[in-house]
Order: C-alpha cells, then sequence, then structure tokens
C-alpha cells in the first residue's frame, strides 16, 4: 500500500476547509500548531518530506526553502500577494503555485474605505480623546473637526480588482477618482494619470498594487514630497511600497494631514519603528481580507489549489500555470513517489523565526 502523502499547513486557519483537508484519504495532513509563525529552520524541517505545503504570507518560500524540500510537487498560499514566494525557484522545479485572488477583493477595498473614513474623521483621535477624558465642556463645534470624502478628489495607485472596487466605492460617495496603473489599465470613471500628477492632485490616495522589484519603494521621500500638503495616504496593499520612514517624517512636519496604514515593511511592527512617534497615524496589523466569510473562503480556495497541485491538475487559481507543462515535461507529475528517508520529523513548536 502507498505511504499517505505529506502535506504540512503552516497555520490554523478559519472555517471548515482544512478540517475537509485533514480527512482527505492519502493525505497525512501536519498543522503548525502555534499561532506565530514557524521560522525558516522549522518550515524547512517540516517540509523535508512534505509533498505540499499550504503556507501563509508570513512564510518565505524561497529557493532555500525548495531546495530543503525535495518532495515538493504543490504549493497554495493562503493570500493573494505573492512577494514571499519565488515564484521563478518554483516554476522551474516545476511546482505549481495557488494563491487566493478574487474572494478578497471587496473584503480588502471595504478596509481601505473604513481607513479612508477613519483618517479623514479622525475617528481613532476621537475614541482616544473620550476615553482619556478629554472630552470635557459640552458639545464642541470646533473640536476634531476632519474632513468630507464627498467631493473630495481619490488617487487611487493599482487599478487591479481590489483598486477598481475601491474606485467603484468612492465613486458612488461622490468623489472624484485618478487613478495610476502601470499597465495604463482604463476604467470608467476613474480618470486615468501618470503618478505625479495623481500625488500632486489628490487630497486622499489608496496604495493598491502589489510589491515586486518595480514597486519597492514606490513611494519614497520624494514622491511623498509631491502630494498635496494635508493629504491623506492609506495603504492596505504591502509594506515595502511606501518608505515608512519618510512617512513619519512627513508627518511630524505636518506635510501630510494623515495616514492609515494596514501593512509594513517588516510585520509585526517592530517596537523601533519611527511609525509610533508619528502624528495622525492609524496602524492596523494586515487585517485586509480580515472578515469571517472571507477568511473562510480564502481556506477553502487555498485547499482546492492544494488538492489540484497534488493530483497534477490545473489548480483553481495558480500563479504559475506554466510549471504543470514543466512539471509533465520531466515526468515528476504521476510518476511513481520515491520513499520517505528515515528520521524526518514534524516542526518543533518551540522553533521560531
Ligand atoms: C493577501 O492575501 O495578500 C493579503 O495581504 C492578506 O489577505
Amino acid at each position: 500500500m502507498q505511504e499517505p502523502r505529506r502535506v504540512f499547513v503552516s497555520r490554523r486557519l478559519p472555517g471548515p476547509a482544512l478540517e475537509r483537508l485533514a480527512r482527505r484519504r492519502g493525505l497525512r495532513v501536519e498543522i503548525w500548531p502555534r499561532r506565530e509563525a514557524p521560522g525558516p529552520r522549522a518550515l524547512a524541517r517540516a517540509c523535508r518530506d512534505a509533498e505540499g505545503l499550504l503556507c501563509l504570507l508570513s512564510d518565505r518560500v524561497d529557493s532555500a526553502l525548495l531546495a530543503a524540500a525535495p518532495r515538493l510537487r504543490a504549493i497554495s498560499s493562503y493570500s493573494v500577494g505573492l512577494d514571499h514566494v519565488d515564484l521563478a525557484a518554483a516554476t522551474a522545479r516545476g511546482i505549481p503555485v495557488g494563491h487566493t485572488p478574487g474572494v478578497l477583493t471587496e473584503t480588502t477595498a471595504e478596509l481601505a474605505l473604513a481607513l479612508l473614513f477613519a483618517a479623514a474623521r479622525r475617528v481613532v483621535e476621537a475614541d482616544r480623546c473620550v476615553r482619556a477624558g478629554a472630552w470635557t465642556g459640552s458639545w464642541d463645534p470646533s473640536g476634531l473637526l476632519g474632513r468630507d470624502l464627498r467631493g473630495a478628489t481619490l488617487g487611487v495607485i493599482g487599478l487591479g480588482a481590489i483598486g477598481r472596487a475601491l474606485a467603484a466605492r468612492a465613486r458612488a460617495l461622490g468623489m472624484r477618482v485618478l487613478g495610476w496603473s502601470k499597465s495604463r489599465r482604463r476604467v470608467a470613471g476613474v480618470e486615468p494619470v501618470r503618478l505625479p500628477e495623481l500625488l500632486a492632485r489628490s487630497e486622499l490616495v489608496s496604495v493598491h498594487v502589489a510589491l515586486a522589484a518595480q514597486t519597492q519603494g514606490l513611494l519614497g521621500a520624494r514622491e511623498l514630497a509631491r502630494m498635496r500638503p494635508g493629504a491623506i495616504l492609506v495603504n492596505t496593499s504591502r509594506g515595502g511600497i511606501v518608505d515608512e520612514a519618510a512617512l513619519a517624517r512627513a508627518l511630524r512636519a505636518g506635510r501630510l494631514g494623515g495616514a492609515a496604514l494596514d501593512v509594513f515593511a517588516r510585520e509585526p511592527l517592530p517596537a523601533s519603528s519611527p511609525l509610533f512617534a508619528a502624528p495622525n497615524l492609524i496602524l492596523t496589523p494586515h487585517i485586509g481580507s480580515a472578515s469571517v466569510a472571507t477568511r473562510a473562503r480564502m481556506a477553502e480556495l487555498a485547499v482546492e489549489n492544494l488538492l489540484a497541485g497534488l493530483a497534477g491538475r490545473a489548480m483553481p487559481r495558480c500563479a504559475n500555470p506554466e510549471a504543470l507543462r514543466r512539471g509533465s515535461a520531466r515526468g515528476t507529475r504521476g510518476a511513481a513517489r520515491p520513499k520517505p528517508r528515515g528520521g524526518a520529523r514534524g516542526p518543533r513548536a518551540g522553533d521560531r523565526r
């Protein structure tokens, strides 16, 4: 009888999808038991004999990990972003990589909108004021005045699914929407502009590009200086896109009116980050897709991707479909699986990044 295939899942996920995966005949599914991510060594150890990996955006799936996982034939990430995966190396090995676009679009656009509202109407500051007992006297005609979104100009950087979903919501609110995308995508109701013009004209700017070599540091000190005085910046995409030190300086200097960040160059945000001391800044812990329904849908799709990849079928949402062709050309798909090596063990809960 054939050995069950080992699958490693790097965290518990909401919803019933993982239970379904674990009950699947022919698979031995191991789920990392801790809330913290496994460190690179623990991940490599866990993947040593694994044929399938279901990972998170906090797991670095680089060429070193792939080299440590010789039997890996399917990777499925519980994320739409894949900047944590070396896609070229996976493709070269014939390993398809699945991800979860589509199911989180609306939820992430809603968070971007929530942060735009929160920053423009100073919601977090107002909450702090009440809790600190600073709400004294009676109703204050000039206390905590914010800005209306209606009639304001929003610049959307990146017109993929999430950027477009935000643009539609902004238009429904009566905002004027400018948009920039690298591919110069045209979107109804969105005025296409170049990035410097978007920065110079928008009162609010929201970032929706994926993190890649071309977008790393896209909004540096020079770009932030181009923004309208008093403008508000929101980022729900990836941290590496905005220069955090430059943003903190612009906020401290009062050049920008406010900002809200859900994503950071390093997560969790290190205590030494200059962002903690920056005024008029809302910080949230990467919760763009964090609704009950969406996180469960992401798990369903991640499991479907994984099962398809393990079976040598096309994944429902694959970032490198060409990997499948490579895998079959090399005859690794459906080929007899090597015997497990002795001495392999699962991840240790004490292992950290
Ligand atoms: C993603 O999927 O890439 C988001 O950042 C988290 O849902």
